[in-house]
């Protein structure tokens, strides 16, 4: 008898993927700790990594419209994601600037060092890489599309643009630098770039999960996101079972 196997040897496995796209402030990152935590995945986010590119150019005063001074610049950079309980630790050229990279100035830097098609194919070689180690949540804009476009689960994640802003404006603490106004005119700005920029688009792999958070509680929307973990799981694991009851077919009755 062949034992049963646990769905959850699927998720731990070399090169599994679960992909997570979708405009800032949708709550990708914290759909991604929780899958990460749930299935024992690593999560990665990759817009850290677009982040410390943007904070070495604006420290070193590389123009962010030199798409050749950046693409020079990205050679001689090392950048490394460290999961994190709570966030990836990022480490540029080996120092830790997790605190560092999420103010206005780098995260605009960083919608715009984005745009290069050079410096995006360096970057989704990394992410790649990193994803061979084992199995990853990874979250971005373009993971679905390009990066994995083989990735076993993909959601894109979505809410209304007020939405998205009012959730970033409340994470700013008690006496916020900016008006809610504001914060969802930055991000309009920035998802403009994000989704209109010729080179790998933000935009759902045509085989995604759409997941619309505009009028979900925070546990609604990760549920939503367990449930469709476990819709695969099911139906990899009725796959996998065709198959081997396929495989212990004795070669003398299989011709019929
Ligand atoms: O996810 P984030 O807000 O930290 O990303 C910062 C910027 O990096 C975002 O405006 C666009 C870019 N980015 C990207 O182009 N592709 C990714 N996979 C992740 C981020």
């Amino acid at each position: 008898m062949i034992a049963e196997e646990s769905p959850g040897q699927h998720l731990t496995r070399k090169n599994f993927v679960i992909a997570i796209d979708g405009p800032a402030g949708a709550g990708k990152s914290t759909i991604a700790r929780h899958l990460a935590r749930r299935y024992g995945l690593l999560n990665l986010e990759t817009g850290a990594m677009y982040r410390a590119l943007a904070l070495k150019a604006l420290r070193l005063e590389v123009p962010l419209e030199d798409p050749a001074a950046l693409v020079r610049l990205a050679a001689e950079t090392s950048i490394q994601l460290e999961p994190g309980d709570e966030e990836n630790r990022v480490l540029l050229d080996g120092e830790d600037v997790t605190g560092q990279i999420r103010n206005q100035t780098v995260t605009d830097a960083a919608s715009r060092v984005s745009v290069f098609p050079p410096i995006r194919a360096s970057m989704v070689r990394r992410q790649q890489e990193m994803a061979a180690m084992g199995g990853v949540v990874m979250e971005g804009r373009d993971i679905g599309t390009v990066v994995f476009p083989d990735a076993e689960v993909k959601i894109f994640l979505d809410a209304a643009p007020e939405v998205r802003g009012l959730r970033r404006y409340d994470q700013l603490g008690l006496h916020p630098p900016k008006q809610p106004e504001e914060v969802i005119r930055d991000l309009r700005a920035r998802d403009e770039r994000d989704r209109n920029r010729a080179d790998s688009p933000l935009k759902p792999a045509p085989d995604s999960v759409l997941l619309d958070s505009t009028n979900m509680t925070l546990e609604e929307a990760l549920n939503a996101a367990e449930s469709t973990v476990n819709a695969w799981l099911a139906r990899s694991s009725t796959i996998d079972k065709q198959e081997r009851n396929q495989r212990s077919i004795p070669p003398d009755q299989s011709a019929f």
